[in-house]
């Protein structure tokens, strides 16, 4: 028999959960989790038949699911979506900061400003102004939780991916700034680097890198978002995520442990 506090602290039941670019891969599963365990969650996506999707998921299990238009790239339209956000339920509990655009692979000679410019404006710009936006919230409420997302190719310094390595390690510093300024009003902040490429489709399977991946690492698999993935954001997001904060977790079946 589990105590019941011991439960509560586990729950992450009725909570307010925004996940970004939760329209498809790693945070649609973490959405769909978070939904399953009884957490309300925001939808906050760009792509309106993908936003429909997971919505229309997560209300077929019966959750309390809000749907919103968001580009986070726009710092005026995260700061709507929070306020919406609030509208509808009243509280902000957690910020899952998972979207982030993509640009072409590009050899450190061949970075262009745009490369950047797209890296940084939906990764590191997007991932703080969505903070800013929730701190108000989570400090009225003297609780939060934000998760945010980096990449073992930024921490390993992975070849041809230099402008995205440097928006994740760029957010792992804002992290761990936030968790460091925000922990005396009761708001934990972390990162998730995960390992989750199975959802990328047949051409995502057949590169290189995913079959390297998969044979170095310890359990010869990506992660499932939902299942491997969720889980994690899931802890990170209730009460017994209650004395680690500013730490960036991987959640790659083993593949880079660090100390
Ligand atoms: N999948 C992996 O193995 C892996 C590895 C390391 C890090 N990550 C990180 O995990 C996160 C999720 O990765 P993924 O593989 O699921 O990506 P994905 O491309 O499959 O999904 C990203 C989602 O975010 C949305 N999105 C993109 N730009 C947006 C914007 N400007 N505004 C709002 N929504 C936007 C997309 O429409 C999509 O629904 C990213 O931060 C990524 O860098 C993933």
């Amino acid at each position: 028999m589990i105590d019941p506090g011991t439960a509560e602290m586990h729950s992450i039941e009725s909570k307010v959960v925004i996940v970004t670019g939760s329209g498809r891969g790693v945070g649609r599963g973490i959405a769909v989790h978070l939904a399953k365990g009884g957490a309300r969650v925001v939808v906050a996506e760009w792509k309106p038949e993908l936003m429909e999707s997971t919505v229309a998921e997560l209300d077929a299990l019966g959750s309390d699911v809000l749907g919103v238009g968001c580009n986070i790239m726009e710092q005026s339209e995260i700061e709507a979506m929070v306020a919406a956000t609030v509208d509808r339920f009243g509280r902000v509990d957690g910020l899952v900061n998972n979207a982030q655009t993509f640009r072409p692979m590009a050899s450190m000679a061949d970075i262009t400003e745009e490369d950047l410019d797209v890296f940084y404006r939906s990764g590191v710009k997007g991932t703080l102004w969505a903070m800013q936006a929730v701190r108000p919230h989570m400090a009225k409420q003297g609780w939060g939780r934000i998760v945010n997302f980096a990449s073992s190719m930024g921490i390993t310094g992975g070849r041809d991916f230099g402008a995205y390595n440097a928006s994740k390690e760029a957010i792992r510093a804002l992290t761990r700034t936030a968790a460091r300024e925000w922990a005396e009003e009761g708001i934990v902040v972390n990162c998730i680097a995960p390992a989750a490429a199975d959802h990328h489709g047949a051409a995502g399977k057949a590169s290189e890198g995913y079959r390297q991946f998969v044979e170095n690492c310890p359990m010869h698999r990506q992660g499932d978002p939902e299942t491997d993935i969720g889980p994690l954001a899931w802890f990170l997001c209730s009460d017994a995520c209650r004395y680690l904060t500013g730490h960036t977790f991987m959640a790659d079946g083993g593949a880079f442990m660090w100390a």
